[in-house]
């Protein structure tokens, strides 16, 4: 199956990408995560990545649709993906739709998770990440294990000024893609993501039949 979850920053894409890549045994290619790797990484990538990350712009689409290429060729993802935070443009959707026919494959579904902004305001706020296994909490609403909590880091994109400017970005450029698969006649899932994690993650895996 490949799956796009669509959503603002802080929708909890990265939440339920991980839940659903376990549940439907395919990888998450999440470009935020790889941008994020190289730059801790210090690798040439991940010095041009951050200008863009910390100031809340997108990453240009070359870049990412190198990354995207090389996570779809990986041996892990030859029964598919779930793809989150990517596309982000519609030529970042064209390039996808090429891709994948060149590698006799297809997109599935689209599922949009719906969050009011006021709502992510206060996600991004409490949330922190586990360097160790990448995995993501939030200081209330998803609380992380006491022998955890010291290594744990806050995202430098996670000030108050980008996450705005990363919402205006997600509103101009990302959001039309609803309209981009709709167009193309995929089918479309909207969920309510101000729920409860395990809540909307049942409700997804219903959505999507599987
Ligand atoms: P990226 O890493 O993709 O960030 P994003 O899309 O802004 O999304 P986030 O990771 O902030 O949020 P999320 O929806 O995954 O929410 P999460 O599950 O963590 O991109 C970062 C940057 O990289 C971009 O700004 C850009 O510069 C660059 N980039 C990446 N991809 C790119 C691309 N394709 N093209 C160009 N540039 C690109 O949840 C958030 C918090 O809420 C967590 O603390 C979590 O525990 C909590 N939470 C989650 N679900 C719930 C719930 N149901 N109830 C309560 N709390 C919840």
């Amino acid at each position: 199956m490949h799956l796009i979850l669509l959503g603002a920053p802080g929708a909890g894409k990265g939440t339920q990408g991980a839940l659903l890549a376990e549940h439907l045994e395919v990888p998450k290619i999440a470009t935020g995560d790889i941008l994020r790797d190289a730059v801790r990484e210090g690798t040439e990538l991940g010095q041009s990545a951050k200008r863009f990350m910390d100031a809340g712009e997108l990453v240009p689409d070359e870049v990412i649709l190198g990354l995207v290429r090389d996570a779809l060729a990986a041996p892990a993802a030859a029964n598919g993906a779930i793809f989150d935070g990517f596309p982000r443009t519609i030529p970042q959707a064209e390039a996808l739709s090429e891709i994948l026919m060149e590698l006799g494959r297809d997109l599935d579904v689209v599922v949009v998770i719906d969050v009011a902004d006021d709502v992510i305001v206060q996600r991004m706020s409490g949330r922190r990440t586990d360097p160790e296994t990448g995995k993501v909490y939030h200081l209330s609403f998803n609380p992380p294990p006491a022998a955890v909590v010291d290594r744990l880091v806050q995202r430098d994109d996670d000030r108050e000024n980008t996450v705005r400017r990363r919402l205006a970005v997600y509103r101009e450029t990302t959001a039309p893609l609803v309209d981009f698969y709709v167009e193309r006649g995929l089918p479309i899932e909207h969920v309510r993501g101000d729920r409860p994690i395990e809540e909307v993650q049942a409700e997804l895996v219903q959505r999507i039949g599987r």
